[in-house]
């Protein structure tokens, strides 16, 4: 069991205020508001940022990278990009000292997708039991519904309206929403294949943090789908960072989807 380690006197850190301290070789955000001591770690659960750098309002750290908010209390994440609490720990003051003992876990309770369900987990991972069409392109099994909507959208006229409802068919493997109601494609545009009628399609595309553990994933998932459109000859998916990807892009689904209001 960790140990209380005096991490700081009170009289360190202004009221509201922080301070990066560190416990155990771990880095840790102490926070004094209202004449108490909360202790998180200073790290951003959605891509690593330091949340001591942050804003804080009342008991809620904003990281300064891309926005996500973490009660200081619990850890919790309480807005988009993150979904997972960061680890809070146990603080104690005596005698104007600030003790810290770290915790093997956090307790807040993180952000949990409405959408999420074990089907859908099970289908994220199933492309070892996916087929492939007669183009070599990976397809869904043939008897679930959604086979059935993606031949119905693989025999229409190629478009860009058309490539979105496709791409609606990837999701973020840990928001469990769709790439095109995140607001992650930026623009599709296309051209015709050198040695026959089909087409070249170009698929400018962002990320919710320019290091997203899901991007070569993400990027595999939309020339998959694409792909399997009989006009389309290949498919070019380029990463952009500029602009910036933000919580505004997503469209009114995906924020119900995720429980954001
Ligand atoms: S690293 Fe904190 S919101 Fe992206």
């Amino acid at each position: 069991m960790p140990e209380f380690i005096h991490v700081a006197d009170a009289s360190d850190v202004p009221d509201p205020g922080t301070l990066l301290v560190e416990v155990d070789e771990e880095m840790v955000a102490l926070f004094h508001v209202m004449g108490s001591f909360y202790a998180i770690d200073d790290i951003c659960t959605h891509d690593g940022g330091p949340l001591v750098d942050g804003e804080l309002e009342g008991y809620t750290i904003i990281c300064s990278r891309h926005g996500a908010k973490f009660d200081i209390r619990t850890g919790a994440a309480l807005s988009m990009p993150a979904i997972r609490p960061t680890r809070s720990h146990d603080v104690k003051v005596e005698d104007g000292s600030v003790f810290v003992r770290l915790r093997e876990t956090g307790s807040g309770p993180g952000i949990i997708p409405t959408s999420y369900s074990a089907a859908e987990t099970t289908n994220s991972n199933a492309s070892s039991l996916q087929s492939t069409n007669e183009k070599g392109a990976v397809v869904p099994p043939a008897d679930s519904d959604k086979n059935t909507e993606t031949q119905s959208l693989t025999s229409q006229t190629l478009s860009e309206d058309l490539v979105r409802e496709l791409l609606k068919q990837v999701k973020d493997p840990e928001l469990f929403v769709n790439i095109v109601d995140l607001g992650l494609i930026y623009d599709v545009s296309f051209n015709p294949a050198p040695d026959n009628s089909k087409q070249l399609v170009s698929i400018d595309m962002t990320m919710t943090s320019p290091a997203c553990p899901a991007g070569p994933q993400l990027i595999a998932d939309t020339k998959r789908v694409v792909n399997t459109h009989e006009d389309v000859a290949d498919v070019e998916v380029r990463i952009v960072m500029e602009p910036p990807w933000t919580p505004d892009r997503m469209t009114d689904d995906a924020r119900d989807q995720l429980g954001i209001f």
